[in-house]
């Protein structure tokens, strides 16, 4: 938090104010593409060497475009701090590799990012970190599986890939004896705040709906000073910092994501809506839908319900290729919260690798399509779904 003017303020304004630094008169954040600084004497480069969180010293411990742009995140989220990492991933990886060690334990839950799933099976075990996945929908799951004195991490997304899942923030910030870190990225800092249910870390891929452009890959990791001091150690040697210039990017675009977010859901609850009554869709999974398993969840931890949404086409995967095909407005590409409303067909692209049973047990379906709502008008958006659900039945 750098101004007092800012307390106070709906989220949608701190969105707009977050991050500026004390006299900076510049409205826009302000660029600083440098690698380095220069000290003006010995005594002052020792300091910055020695100080934890040095923002003029060398980049890859700190600079003030990144630094800006963390100090925004922290204020949303209502951390004591944040650092800002190359990708959601490189946020990911430096959480778990930063506080875990060789014969330590994770528990981590099944819904979750292909990548971070991938991660947690595979890179993990190279380190000696064993890793239990639970149902993140399930009560008591995740403490059921803590193993005590060993388990360091306990990992969970929501809502979560690919059906938006919704994991009980409540009850995960009630576990001890283990860190506990949500993966927020669907829900954006104005959608929910993981560290206000006693959450210990919220994580984002702020390359989605906080960018917002398509045109930044940066992740993001907030918390308390103690955490983010010791995970700030370890990050300057792991090295996945994020770029300058994509963290101006990042910061530019979280000021418009209160209208943005606010745009991308109301065409999201309205394309469910429309969707719940088509005869050719088995399922529609979307937070503001009374028909959600876990609406009630939902009002209770969430802001917003969000820019995402996934239903289920009746019939195979060809009705889910056909479909994917006949779309003309959306986009298909792997990514979300952008402007452009985007399509995939997980069972054909990203998850394409997976057994039938894997599929299963990650609740992808052949019809399965997700959605990430744009900033296009909804009236255009629905119309488009239309068509392609006209010819894809033809
Ligand atoms: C929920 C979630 N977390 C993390 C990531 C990884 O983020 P990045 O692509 O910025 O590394 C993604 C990417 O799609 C995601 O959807």
């Amino acid at each position: 938090m750098t101004d007092d003017q800012n307390t106070g303020h709906e989220p949608e304004t701190s969105a707009i104010l977050a991050g500026r630094s004390e006299g900076e008169t510049s409205l826009a954040p302000v660029l600083y593409p440098t690698s380095a600084f220069e000290f003006a004497t010995i005594d002052e480069g020792r300091g910055m060497a020695m100080a934890v969180g040095a923002e003029r010293y060398y980049s890859r411990y700190g600079n003030p475009t990144i630094n800006a742009f963390e100090a925004a995140i922290a204020e949303l989220e209502g951390a004591e701090a944040a650092r800002a990492f190359a990708s959601g991933m490189g946020a990911i990886s430096a959480v778990v590799l930063g506080l875990c060690s060789s014969g330590d334990h994770v528990v981590a839950q099944r819904q979750i990012y292909a990548g971070t799933q991938l991660f947690l099976q595979t890179a993990c075990p190279r380190f000696g970190i064993d890793v239990t996945f639970v149902d993140g929908t399930e009560p008591g799951a995740f403490e059921a599986a803590i193993r005590p004195g060993k388990t360091m991490l306990v990992c969970a997304e929501t809502p979560a890939n690919p059906k938006l899942d919704l994991v009980d923030l409540h009850e995960l910030g009630a576990i001890t004896g283990a860190t506990t870190v949500v993966d927020s990225t669907f829900a954006t800092p104005l959608g929910q705040n993981p560290l206000a249910h006693g959450v210990d870390l919220v994580l984002h891929s702020a390359t989605k709906g906080i960018a917002g452009h398509n045109d930044a890959t940066i992740g993001v990791v907030a918390g308390s000073q103690d955490l983010m001091s010791w995970l700030w150690g370890f990050a300057v040697l792991h090295g996945a910092n994020a770029s300058p210039y994509d963290a101006f990017n990042a910061h530019r675009g979280l000021r418009t994501l209160g209208v943005r977010l606010a745009h991308q859901a109301a065409t999201a609850q309205r394309l469910a809506e429309y969707l719940e009554g088509h005869e050719g869709v088995e399922l529609v999974r979307y937070p503001g839908l009374d028909s959600h398993p876990q609406r009630e969840l939902a009002v209770r931890q969430m802001r917003s319900s969000g820019g995402l949404l996934t239903f289920d086409l009746r019939g195979d995967i060809d009705t889910g290729c056909r479909f994917t095909e006949a779309v003309r407005l959306a986009r298909q590409a792997p990514s979300l919260g952008g402007p452009e409303t985007l399509i995939t067909h997980p069972a054909s692209t990203t998850h394409v690798g997976l057994t039938p049973e894997e599929m299963d047990s990650t609740g992808i379906g052949p019809g399965t399509m997700r959605v990430s709502c744009g900033l296009e008008h909804p009236d255009d958006v629905i119309a488009d779904v239309e068509q392609a659900l006209a010819a894809t039945s033809d």
